[in-house]
């Protein structure tokens, strides 16, 4: 064993989340600035961790880590033995559970440290298969779009168990991206969703698909550089994300603040029910103003992301 230093980004869904669960496309935008950095080093005893979440031995790591833990075996016994000894270190500007991707990134830096530290190839399709298993355990179905995208240098259209397309994006604009401060539940949110398909089959299905259709809208105004027509349709993607219970409070008052301060178009980003919302503008002038907005009114930190991506 070698010792390795790997990283991951963060990423955004522009549009479709929760849809894309039920096979509805999404589109998500990588953030490489935002990162996670993982070293991984030999040591002459013990298994620890180094993090934000948890300090010490592998095997005492808290519930918030158990897909970390769930991995790290899995990894040990394709690479080594489950008792092989390391120090694993853990940083990260990515916010966790805010719908950034953070578990993702994580899984995808660990899973990239254990190979390279072992000398070990892996292919890019291993490597997001493998990060599912954290995934799985932290967020029980997920749709394979956080991992997909944290490891894209592009911008992504997202179709459950199709092949990872990059999608255009002619855009001259900004987004802001607001944290509520609040955990997102992508976990109780996604299955909040499910009920809602087995209580009221009809409307729940509609407003899934509705919600693909906008994806396609989006997709096409995106390729035409169509900024409002853009923020329009993310206003009416977040009345349907709330129609399906997985806005909250918190979240409705940053869209509001966002339109009320001219933004063209937001809504709230990834799980939702805490987490992040998106603002889309023009300028980074009125993106500035934005977020200062939105810092005044609750946001506890803002990111402002230029919208010419596939650079
Ligand atoms: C979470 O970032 C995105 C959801 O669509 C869940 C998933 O795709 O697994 C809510």
């Amino acid at each position: 064993m070698q010792k390795v230093t790997t990283s991951a980004h963060a990423k955004v869904i522009l549009i479709g989340e929760h849809a894309v669960v039920y096979g509805q496309p999404a589109i998500a935008l990588p953030l490489k600035t935002i990162q996670t950095h993982v070293t991984l080093q030999p040591s002459s005893h013990g298994q620890i961790i180094h993090s934000q979440l948890f300090d010490g031995e592998l095997q005492q790591i808290n519930d918030r880590l158990k897909g970390t833990e769930t991995l790290i075996h899995t990894l040990l016994t394709r690479l080594a033995t489950p008792q092989q000894p390391f120090t694993l270190t853990i940083t990260s500007d990515i916010p966790v559970e805010r719908g950034m991707g953070s578990s993702a990134a994580t899984a995808l830096a660990i899973t990239k440290a254990f190979y390279a530290a072992f000398q070990q190839p892996i292919s890019d399709a291993d490597l997001l298969t493998t990060a599912a298993i954290s995934e799985q355990v932290i967020h029980g179905n997920p749709s394979g779009l956080d991992a997909a995208t944290d490891n894209a240098q592009v911008p992504l259209w997202f179709v459950k168990n199709q092949p990872l397309r990059p999608i255009a994006l002619n855009l001259q604009g900004y987004l802001i991206i607001a944290d509520t401060g609040i955990q997102g539940q992508t976990k109780e949110a996604v299955s909040a969703v499910r009920q809602l398909r087995m209580q009221h089959p009809q409307t729940t299905q509609a407003a899934l698909a509705k919600l693909g259709t906008l994806t396609k809208q989006a997709a096409t105004v995106l390729k035409q550089g169509n900024l409002k027509q853009l923020g329009t349709i993310m206003n009416q993607a977040q009345l349907i994300l709330k129609q399906l219970t997985v806005s909250s409070p918190q979240l409705d008052q940053l869209v509001t603040v966002a339109q009320r301060a001219g933004a063209y178009g937001s809504k709230l980003t990834g799980g939702g029910r805490g987490g992040c919302m998106l603002a889309l503008t023009d300028t980074l002038t009125h993106a500035n103003d934005i977020a200062h907005q939105l810092r005044q009114n609750g946001a506890q930190k803002t990111w402002i992301v230029p919208l010419n991506l596939n650079n």
